[in-house]
């Protein structure tokens, strides 16, 4: 695997690849790497001739200040793991990198779009990571982008802004990978409790069980309140949102018929640490 840590030095690499007339698809992480990120990168390697990930931690997403200093960070183990994956590019920029001095970023209109869930409860957060996926997509220019699903809103809105950039690059979708027993995977979990961790996969539990309440009789409404009150039962356990959406606006529908593409997001603060997840309930 190669490293680069200097922006100009990468761009020459993968020019120079391809002018030789080969893809790349590109994984754009912040580390503390788990199956998840793996999940990405074995994907862009079956599709791609070159396989790039990056690694950097971008400050300006981080709307509170305490997430960003505990964000882990596992630069070793990240590492093993590429090379185990046989990613061929790693891309581990500094901040001053990323954020040269008078760079321009073009703003782009989300509509409604980024003002909910996340949006809402995070402000700021979707501005930091519009400007970080324009500028490292700017760097990299791959064939291929691949997001998880886990982050929906997330990859809704850079979806938004490549269609809005008429972008060549094609974003690629993966499935949410989670534990056994449910849980999504997210660089977060390590900061769970035990006993936060125990009761961790109520989460994905509530959002699976949406559609047999909804098709029992309950309202679109009526079930989101019960799912929000089932996982406020828990010690420690505090819903932030729980909302089924239409799954392109990500604005809230009435009633499962308003849209062909549903799905349930939900944050939950557990202790100190918020996790989000989403079940997609129809498409
Ligand atoms: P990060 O949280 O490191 O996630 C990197 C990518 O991995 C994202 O596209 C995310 O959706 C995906 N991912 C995380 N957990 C996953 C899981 N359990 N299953 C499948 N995919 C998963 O998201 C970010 O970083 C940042 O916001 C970033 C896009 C890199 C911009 O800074």
């Amino acid at each position: 695997m190669l490293l680069f840590k200097e922006v100009e030095r990468l761009q020459l690499y993968l020019e120079k690849k391809r002018k030789e007339g080969l893809t790349i698809g590109y994984a754009p992480t912040m580390g503390a790497l788990h199956q998840g990120h793996a999940s990405l990168i074995k994907k862009a390697k079956l599709e791609n001739d070159i396989c790039v990930c990056s690694i950097f931690v971008n400050p300006t997403q981080f709307n509170d200040p305490k997430d960003l200093e505990k964000y882990p960070r596992t630069e070793g183990r990240d590492i093993e793991m590429l090379v185990g994956l046989e990613n061929d590019v790693l891309f581990y920029p500094t901040v001053e990198a990323i954020y040269p001095k008078g760079i321009n970023i073009p703003t782009f209109d989300f509509g409604q779009a980024d003002k909910v869930m996340e949006g809402k409860f995070r402000p700021g957060h979707f501005d930091g990571v519009v400007e970080v996926v324009h500028r490292l997509l700017d760097i990299v220019q791959p064939d291929r982008l691949y997001m998880g699903q886990k982050d929906f809103q997330q990859f809704t809105l850079i979806q938004h802004m490549l269609n809005q950039m008429g972008s060549k690059t094609a974003l690629m979708v993966c499935p949410i990978i989670r534990e056994k027993d449910g849980l999504a995977l997210s660089s977060r979990n390590v900061r769970l409790t035990a006993q936060n961790r125990k009761n961790a996969p109520i989460i994905s539990k509530t959002l699976n069980q949406l559609n047999d309440w909804m098709a029992g009789g309950l309202t679109v409404k009526a079930a989101e309140k019960k799912a929000i009150a089932q996982l406020s039962e828990l010690p420690d356990f505090k819903p932030e949102y729980l909302e089924i959406v239409d799954g392109h606006t990500l604005q809230p529908i009435e009633k499962m018929s308003d849209t062909d593409y549903v799905v349930v997001c939900v944050a939950v603060w557990t202790g100190e640490i918020r996790l989000i997840d989403n079940v997609i309930l129809k498409k």
